[in-house]
């Protein structure tokens, strides 16, 4: 009886000190206080209506804690602000109020996890937690330093205002709070975007929402994201008129009003990138937890990253709930490589290799796509045709029949997406392995190796045994040629797919300023000025380039190869691809500027010989040329034959280096593919014979009309020139150049060229070159290689015979 009573005591005194915790828990710290990060600690703040907790939350591994504000009164522990998402804070870690840091957390090893930086040396007072959640720290005249508020993750809450500049960053997944794929921005510009990012170097792609509060004469922009205390959330534009973001459009929309005293309001940008409007019931006895109010965007799904795997991992498909948030599911055969992330990607649960193609089968999904991962497409083609290519492919992963049209999809697939609305006759073929009965593929290792059941091999035969590990072997070569073969795809994959950005029309044509300053006119369209925000942050000016509509007839996919193609070639010789468009009837490509023009502006610019541009800074744009021909002609991944050297397509960077730009568009013609053409290109003066006569189109196009080039940077006048009486045969420049060099009078090329006299042994030698170049037989002009080595005096320059024998320019009429 008495030890009962004992024991009752010592309960009463436990929970009383218990109580006691609880109610010393308070909204206000003075410098020096701390807080450890314990199992099973009490927060160490509340607000004074107790609605918000602050203090160390554990994540789902019981020895990390995340320093964060989270609703107190609810049982969910709904985050709502975090300090340290990227670094999780281990067991004893500490935080503590400092005047000079403000808030500093260290591991219990006195690693600096995290602080508030931003308000170094000015004399920190005390921490005041605000009954709207916001965490403030003060000076010693009130005045706020540091606030939680204007320090948001993925969360507005009533009475929060999002600055222009300033992002919400969704977390990686449910329970890791990193920083995940989606940014909610607002930017300079006023306008409220959300985009996903490549992570983990942060590239912004394309946006998916955007709420056009930009300024215009009719509009005016935006300059705050405002959740007021009464819980609307609109755009607040610099005329005081509100966008609110509850209606669609922005229109007003009573039925979505909620009041802020009988519910908690949130405003999350969901790791499904989502941006949500969520409500609670501040009652307890009301059950029904976190509910969605409205979401921005109308359709996620149909948000086609290029890239990026889309909203749902690779090789999985989206479908719209009625929320307006996406469900990422796997198809038949697939699995999640990361369990635990849903939203992650998707990997088959077999091998698949080239063999027999009667070990393969097909899943037939309805209204599916995966609109980006073709590397193929077939038309006219029957249903069973295009089953029967893709069963006898070993590339192929799967084949979407849609009226009589085949598209063939390598893994990994991207963007998919379930949409009977707009997919309706589209059938997809997914392959998959008829029978995985002997195979498992293990799922602790997401390489796919192959684990064969061990109590077969214990309990059979040995001939059996013999048999299974031959099977292994076999089957682990394949392995490592599938895996070798999907790094490979993987590889080149997301080297095209990062480098290049994708564009809206919309996007190019605001960043054109609508297309007002021509900087040019190409034989493949007319190129503009612009400036692009390549970081939603910093600017960068580039030359759009639309191209004419001839392109267009083009399939769609065709064009995208190409650009991918010329998306891999960099060099410094070479004008660099940023990105595209290809919008509706649209096709536009984005390259760097080039501040100081065209070749030909700086060398035919001035009529007075006497002001002719440096002639060494024309040798090095000589050689750089010559470079950039060389990287085309041999050292890229597709191999290109640009088809039309001349001035107007080499550009000058801010340093002067000869930059060639316009490569890649006439077709990646292969080497030895290229035999038909289909019409002659290249700009008249410039091009060699071959394309008259039914020869092979090779690289001694280019050579050819480097030669010319060559003869034009010499002279500094242009290859075709119309002449006063008496000097007509000065009017083809390559011929006179011959000429020229026969008399021993390259003199006379240079005429008044100072620079150029003082140094005639180089300038004898750079004729002798340019005469081997724009040899009409194409066998005896030298390859780009050697143009280089004779350039930079590697090679000796041997005489160059007559350019014209008289036996082709006969065959040529
Ligand atoms: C993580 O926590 C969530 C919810 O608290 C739980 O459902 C899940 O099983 C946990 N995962 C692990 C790996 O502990
Ligand atoms: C605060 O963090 C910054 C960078 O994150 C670090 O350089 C600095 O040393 C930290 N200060 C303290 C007091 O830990
Ligand atoms: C704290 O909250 C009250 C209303 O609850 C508000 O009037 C006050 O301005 C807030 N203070 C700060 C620093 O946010
Ligand atoms: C969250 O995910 C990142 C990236 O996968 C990982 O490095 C980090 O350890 C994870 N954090 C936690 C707390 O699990
Ligand atoms: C984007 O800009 C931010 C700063 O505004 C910078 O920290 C980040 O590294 C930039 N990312 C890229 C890919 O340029
Ligand atoms: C917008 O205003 C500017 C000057 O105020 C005017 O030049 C321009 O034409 C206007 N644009 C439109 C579309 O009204
Ligand atoms: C936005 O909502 C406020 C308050 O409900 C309303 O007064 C205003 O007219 C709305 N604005 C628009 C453009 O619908
Ligand atoms: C084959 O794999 C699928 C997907 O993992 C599984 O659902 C099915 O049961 C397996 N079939 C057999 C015969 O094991
Ligand atoms: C972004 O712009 C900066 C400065 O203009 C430039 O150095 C950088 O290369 C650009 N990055 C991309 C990805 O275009
Ligand atoms: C072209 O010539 C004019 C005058 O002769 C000169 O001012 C200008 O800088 C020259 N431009 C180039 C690109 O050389
Ligand atoms: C060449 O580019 C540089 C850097 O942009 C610029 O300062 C210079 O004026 C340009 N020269 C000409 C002739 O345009
Ligand atoms: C191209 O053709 C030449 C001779 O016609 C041959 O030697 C070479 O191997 C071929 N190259 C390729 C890549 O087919």
């Amino acid at each position: 009886m008495a030890s009962s009573l004992c024991l009752f005591l010592l309960y009463s005194v436990i929970l009383q000190s218990a109580i006691c915790v609880a109610a010393q828990t308070k909204s206000t710290i003075a410098i020096g206080d701390s807080h450890t990060a314990e199992s099973n600690t009490s927060p160490w703040l509340l607000s004074p209506s107790g609605d918000f907790a602050f203090g160390f939350l554990p994540l789902n591994d019981t020895n990390l804690f995340l320093l964060s504000i989270w609703y107190a009164k609810i049982s969910e522990n709904t985050v709502v602000w975090y300090a340290n998402g990227d670094s999780p804070a281990p067991k004893g870690s500490k935080v503590e109020l400092n005047a000079n840091d403000g808030l500093v957390l260290t591991s219990p090893n006195g690693v600096g996890l995290w602080n508030t930086t931003e308000v170094l040396n000015s004399g920190v007072s005390r921490g005041v937690f605000n009954d709207t959640g916001n965490f403030v720290l003060e000076d010693g005249d009130f005045n706020s330093l540091w606030e939680t508020f204007k320090h948001p993750n993925d969360n507005l809450l009533p009475s929060q205002v999002l600055e222009k500049g300033v992002k919400l960053s969704s977390k990686l997944k449910e329970r890791n709070f990193s920083k995940g794929r989606f940014e909610l921005h607002l930017q300079n510009d006023g306008n409220l975007v959300m985009y996903s990012i490549n992570l983990p170097s942060g590239y912004a792609n394309e946006n998916y929402y955007e709420s056009q509060t930009v300024g215009s004469n009719k509009s005016s922009a935006g300059t705050q994201l405002v959740f007021d205390s009464s819980g609307e959330l609109y755009v607040l534009r610099e005329n005081n008129e509100k966008f609110n973001m509850s209606g669609k459009d922005g229109e007003d929309d009573d039925s979505s009003k909620v009041s802020t005293t009988d519910f908690y309001l949130r405003a999350t940008l969901n790791l499904d990138g989502v941006f949500s409007l969520f409500k609670h019931p501040k009652s307890s006895t009301d059950s029904s937890g976190w509910t969605i109010v409205w979401s921005h965007p109308e359709n996620i799904c149909s948000y086609i990253a290029v890239a990026g795997s889309g909203v749902c991992g690779y090789n999985s498909v989206c479908t719209l709930g009625d929320d307006k948030r996406p469900r990422c599911q796997c198809p038949k055969s697939y699995s999640l490589v990361d369990p635990d992330d849903p939203y992650g990607s998707c990997k088959p649960d077999f091998i698949q290799g080239c063999v027999e193609d009667d070990l393969y089968d097909f899943e037939i999904l309805t209204e599916t796509d995966w609109p980006l991962s073709d590397y193929v497409s077939q038309k006219p083609f029957t249903e069973e045709q295009c089953r029967k290519s893709c069963l006898e492919d070993c590339f192929c992963s799967v084949a979407i029949f849609r009226t009589d049209s085949c598209w063939k999809k390598k893994l990994p697939l991207s963007n998919g997406i379930y949409d009977g609305s707009t997919l309706g006759d589209a059938k997809a073929f997914l392959k998959v392995r008829k029978d995985n009965t002997s195979i498992i593929v293990n799922k602790n290792n997401n390489r796919g190796t192959l684990v064969l059941v061990v109590s077969v091999l214990f309990g059979s035969s040995a001939i059996l045994n013999a048999v299974l590990i031959v099977a292994i072997c076999v089957s682990t070569s394949m392995i490592l040629q599938y895996e070798k073969k999907l790094r490979r795809v993987s590889r080149s994959d997301t080297s095209v797919e990062t480098n290049l950005r994708y564009f809206t029309y919309k996007e190019l044509e605001k960043a054109a300023n609508g297309f007002d300053k021509e900087l040019g006119r190409g034989s493949f369209g007319i190129v503009y000025e612009g400036v692009i925000n390549n970081n939603t942050s910093s600017e960068t000016r580039v030359a759009v380039k639309k191209l004419n509509n001839f392109l267009l007839d083009q399939a769609h996919k065709e064009f995208r190869n190409e650009v991918n193609g010329i998306g891999l070639t960099h060099h410094k010789n070479l004008v660099r691809l940023l990105g595209f468009c290809e919008g509706g009837s649209e096709r536009l490509l984005v390259y760097e500027y080039m501040s100081n023009g065209t070749l030909a502006k700086f060398l035919f610019n001035s009529s007075d010989k006497k002001q002719r541009p440096s002639w060494k800074l024309r040798l090095e744009i000589a050689i750089g040329v010559a470079r950039g021909l060389v990287y085309l002609h041999e050292e890229c991944i597709t191999r290109i034959i640009h088809c039309d050297i001349k001035p107007q397509n080499i550009l000058l960077d801010d340093n002067f280096n000869a930059r060639i730009s316009d490569f890649g568009l006439a077709k990646l013609l292969n080497m030895n593919e290229s035999k038909t053409n289909t019409g002659i290109r290249g700009t008249k003066g410039y091009v060699a014979v071959e394309w008259f006569k039914n020869m092979p189109i090779t690289t001694m196009v280019d050579v050819y009309s480097y030669g010319v080039v060559l003869l034009e940077i010499i002279s500094c006048r242009r290859c075709v020139q119309e002449m006063d009486q008496g000097e007509e045969e000065k009017a083809i420049l390559t011929d006179w150049a011959y000429d020229c060099y026969r008399d021993g009078a390259v003199d006379a090329l240079v005429e008044g060229d100072n620079e150029a006299l003082d140094d005639k042994g180089k300038l004898e030698k750079l004729v002798m070159i340019a005469i081997w170049c724009v040899q009409e037989d194409p066998v005896l002009r030298p390859s780009m290689r050697n143009v280089i080595h004779m350039l930079e005096g590697t090679v000796e320059v041997q005489v160059p015979p007559y350019p014209s024998p008289v036996s082709i320019q006969y065959s040529l009429i």
